[in-house]
C-alpha cells in the first residue's frame, strides 16, 4: 500500500498530492460547519455500489442548499482518475462539499468539491462472532435524512462509550431509537421479523441493502423500535459502508437474545458480502 504522502486528492478544480490539498480558514465548514459529504467503498480498484452514493451525496447538497460544481459525469471521472492514481486494495473515497470561502464567515459562498481516497479495515471474523457492546443516548440530527458534517455529539460522546466498556452508541428520541452516529440499526424479532426505523434516519445504503436481502427469506418492517422492543428483541445489528452488518450483543448492559451473534444476522451478513463481490466482479 503506498504511504499517505504519495496519495492524491482532487481539490480546487484538479487532483493534487493529499500532502497538498488544503483548505482555506474562511470556509464555511470550518467557521460554521456547513457541509455535506458521502463515502463509499473501493475494493480491487472499482466503486461499490458507486450510483446509490452519487445519488444521496446530490440529494444531501440539495436539502442544504448547495450546488455540488461537478456534473455526476465529471464526478465519475475524476473517481476514476483518483483510484487509479492511488493504487489502494480496499479504500473508501470521501466526498466532501464544505461551504466555501465566505469573506465574514457567515454569508454564502460558492462551495469547494473536496475528494480524498484513504485506506480501511473492515471487521475482521472474531469481531464478527463476538459481536459489539451499545449505549444509548437521547438524540436527534438536525437533518437526518442530510448527509452533513455535523458529527460533534458522536464525537463528544467517545469518551462515553469507552468508560462504559463499549463499542458504540445508539440514538433514541423518548425511547423511540432512530440511528448511530454513522451506522444504522436493525433488530430481528422473535418471530425473525427484521424491523429497522424509518423515521429520523439518514438512508444508508448498506440499510437499503440489507433490506433487500431481508426482504428474500424474512418479514421486512420499516417502522418505530422502542428500547423495549430491542430488549425483548432475538438479534440486533449495525449496518454501514465500513462496518457492512455488525452483530450487537449487549445494549445498556443488557444481553440481546442469546448475548450472541444472532443466525439471521450471519446470514444477511453473509448474503450482503456475495452480493458485493458479485458487483465488484461484474463492474468493468
Ligand atoms: C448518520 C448515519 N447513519 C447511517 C450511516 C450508514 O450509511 P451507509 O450504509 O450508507 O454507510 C451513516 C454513514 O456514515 C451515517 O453517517
Amino acid at each position: 500500500m503506498p504511504s499517505s504522502s504519495k496519495l492524491h486528492a482532487y481539490i480546487h478544480g484538479k487532483i493534487q498530492p493529499l500532502q497538498d490539498a488544503y483548505l482555506h480558514v474562511s470556509d464555511l465548514s470550518v467557521q460554521r460547519g456547513y457541509g455535506v459529504f458521502d463515502f463509499f467503498k473501493v475494493q480491487d480498484g472499482k466503486p461499490v455500489f458507486l450510483d446509490d452514493y452519487l445519488q444521496r451525496f446530490y440529494e444531501s447538497a440539495r436539502l442544504m442548499d448547495m450546488a455540488v460544481p461537478l456534473s455526476e459525469k465529471k464526478l465519475k471521472e475524476v473517481i476514476a482518475q483518483l483510484i487509479q492514481l492511488n493504487q489502494l486494495p480496499l479504500s473508501g473515497v470521501k466526498m466532501i462539499l464544505t461551504g466555501g470561502y465566505s469573506p465574514n464567515g457567515y454569508d454564502l459562498a460558492a462551495p469547494n468539491l473536496i475528494m480524498m481516497q484513504q485506506g480501511f479495515s473492515l471487521p475482521n471474523r472474531a469481531t464478527v462472532e463476538e459481536g459489539i457492546k451499545i449505549i444509548t443516548h437521547e438524540y436527534v440530527r438536525e437533518i437526518p435524512v442530510a448527509k452533513t458534517i455535523n458529527y460533534t455529539v458522536g464525537i463528544r460522546l467517545q469518551k462515553e462509550i469507552k468508560a462504559q466498556g463499549a463499542d458504540d452508541v445508539l440514538y433514541h428520541q423518548q425511547g423511540t431509537v432512530t440511528e448511530f452516529p454513522r451506522c444504522n440499526f436493525f433488530i430481528v424479532k422473535q418471530d425473525n421479523t427484521v424491523v429497522t426505523p424509518a423515521k429520523d434516519v439518514l438512508l444508508g445504503i448498506t440499510r437499503k441493502r440489507t433490506l433487500e436481502l431481508a426482504s428474500q427469506q424474512y418479514p421486512v418492517v420499516e417502522g418505530p423500535v422502542t428500547l423495549e422492543d430491542i430488549y425483548q428483541a432475538k438479534e440486533a445489528f449495525l449496518t454501514s459502508t465500513t462496518k457492512r452488518i455488525l452483530p450487537i450483543v449487549q445494549v445498556n448492559g443488557r444481553a440481546i437474545g442469546d448475548g450472541k451473534s444472532g443466525t439471521v444476522t450471519l446470514d444477511l451478513l453473509d448474503r450482503l458480502i456475495a452480493q458485493e463481490e458479485q458487483q465488484v466482479s461484474r463492474t468493468a
